[in-house]
């Protein structure tokens, strides 16, 4: 196969949308999840998202927190995290305090994946169980981001864990990840646990991500990014602008 079949298998199995600006990209995206969370609470009292860190996110998250849902029925938290203290700015938690849970959305139930453990196993099992109790399940929205080496969650293409996150059959909703290639370990949602969302975003942007996913989806089957795409059974909605 071709590598331009081999992503156009792939891409095929998906919703790709490609905006010409970044503030497009971010109206389009922030009207689609409120409406998504909007009808989860119509239909069931209460919606959940699990978002993702990182700097791509942030316009997108002013956006949404100034959107008028009843966020008081919505439970936000993140598909991954960095095992820092939540004041430090390496923090994911730091950020969506800053960025989302302000204006409208600091209504909302968020449950963040730091915990006060020095051991970042500890805090697997102690957020493993907020997510059973405290968080609707399956999410009704979950947002991936990407990094330019092809991860996406915390699922590092380096880290030793990366076949147990990525295993479609797996039974644990969350796990630490320590890539070699990382400052600090990580917590992250598992691949079943994301997939079973009922919306899945993928949210990037440049032309060195574009680069980054076709590369990936064409030549690296081994790539976290190219494993999540080729495995989902759910249609994800790939979100880009340049
Ligand atoms: C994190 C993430 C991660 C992120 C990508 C993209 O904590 O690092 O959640 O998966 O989505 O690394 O990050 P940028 O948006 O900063 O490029």
């Amino acid at each position: 196969m071709s590598s331009l079949q081999a992503i156009e298998q792939i891409i095929a199995q998906h919703t790709q949308l490609h905006f010409d600006n970044r503030a497009a990209l971010e109206a389009a995206l922030t009207q689609s999840i409120v409406e998504q969370l909007s009808q989860a609470i119509i239909d069931d009292g209460k919606a959940s998202i699990a978002v993702s860190g990182g700097s791509t996110p942030k316009a997108l998250f002013a956006a949404l927190s100034q959107t008028d849902i009843d966020w008081s029925k919505v439970d936000v938290t993140l598909v991954d995290e960095r095992w820092v203290e939540t004041d430090s700015d390496q923090s994911n938690e730091r950020m969506l305090r800053e960025c989302f849970l302000i204006n409208h959305a600091a209504a909302a139930n968020f449950i963040g994946m730091k915990s006060a453990h020095d051991d970042v196993a500890d805090g697997v099992i102690d957020y493993n169980k907020q997510l059973a109790t405290q968080i609707k399940q399956p999410f009704d929205v979950v947002i991936l981001g990407m990094g330019g080496d092809g991860h996406t969650a915390s699922w590092f293409p380096d880290a030793p864990e990366i076949d147990c996150a990525l295993d479609a059959t797996g039974n644990s909703s969350t796990l630490s990840t320590l890539p070699p290639s990382q400052p600090m370990p990580r917590i992250t949602l598992s691949y079943p646990c994301v997939a079973a969302a009922k919306q899945l975003y993928l949210h990037i942007t440049g032309d060195d991500k574009l680069q980054v996913l076709e590369n990936g989806l064409s030549t690296n089957d081994a790539l976290p990014i190219h494993r999540t795409l080729s495995q989902s059974k759910q249609a994800v909605n790939i979100y880009w602008a340049s």
